[in-house]
């Protein structure tokens, strides 16, 4: 748990809630958390459904790694500390985007199963949807789109996941992409579908 540091703090309530922002949105607010190895998928498959939902009308926005490590994660590295905080943060910052009635799509490693269910715990029942990517480490080598596994095994990045960092899969995620088998394109229209069937795109 993290150290609540700030005393004489109060919690100032909202004048519209989170169901007139849905309404207007036309569509619940949720978190859908992609998790895989690098080079499984994930920023590829979440950029497809955000794209799905977008042209359907519905507010979505993706958060992804790399991106929130330029800005709000600067200042953190990949030892597990950091790593959980990297994930800490991103949790907070999605629960805002549901609350405001976007759908956020995160990509993230998110090795660590405490991690991801700490995640889950901050939305209300149905509103968190993990994404398991699945993919054998020997494809997402064979991948390496950043070239990072080439500079993992040549020593020169420590602590990467799958080569010598953990990574552990989900126990009981709500989807399942195996994206060493079907096209990126078809599982997206899978998730985006799971949403559908969830009553999460309509009010
Ligand atoms: N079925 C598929 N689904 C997703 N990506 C695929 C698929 N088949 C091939 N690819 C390719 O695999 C690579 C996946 O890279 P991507 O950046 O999406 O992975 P990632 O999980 O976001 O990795 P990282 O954690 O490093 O950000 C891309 O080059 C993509 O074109
Ligand atoms: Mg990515």
């Amino acid at each position: 748990m993290t150290e609540q540091k700030a005393t004489n703090i109060t919690w100032h309530h909202h004048r519209i809630t989170t169901e007139e922002r849905e309404r207007l949105s036309g569509h619940k607010g949720a978190v859908v958390w992609f998790t895989g190895l690098s080079g499984s998928g994930k920023s590829t498959i979440a950029n497809l459904v955000d794209e799905l939902l977008f042209l359907r009308g519905c507010r979505s926005y993706v958060l992804d790694g790399d991106n929130i490590r330029h800005g709000l994660n600067k200042n953190l590295g990949f030892s597990k500390e950091d790593r959980a905080e990297n994930i800490r943060r991103i949790s907070e910052v999605a629960k805002l985007f549901a609350q405001a009635g976007v759908i956020a799509i995160t990509c993230f490693i998110s090795p660590y199963r405490a991690d991801r269910d700490a995640a889950r715990a901050l939305l209300p029942p149905g509103r968190f949807i993990e994404v398991y990517v699945e993919c054998p480490l020997e494809i997402c080598e064979q991948r390496d789109p950043k070239g990072l596994y080439k500079k993992a095994r040549a020593g020169e990045i420590k602590g990467f996941t799958g080569i010598d960092d953990p990574y552990e899969p989900p126990l009981n995620p709500e989807l399942v992409l195996n994206s060493a088998s079907t096209p990126a394109e078809e599982l997206a229209r899978r998730v985006v579908q799971y949403l559908d069937q969830q009553g999460l795109l309509s009010i």
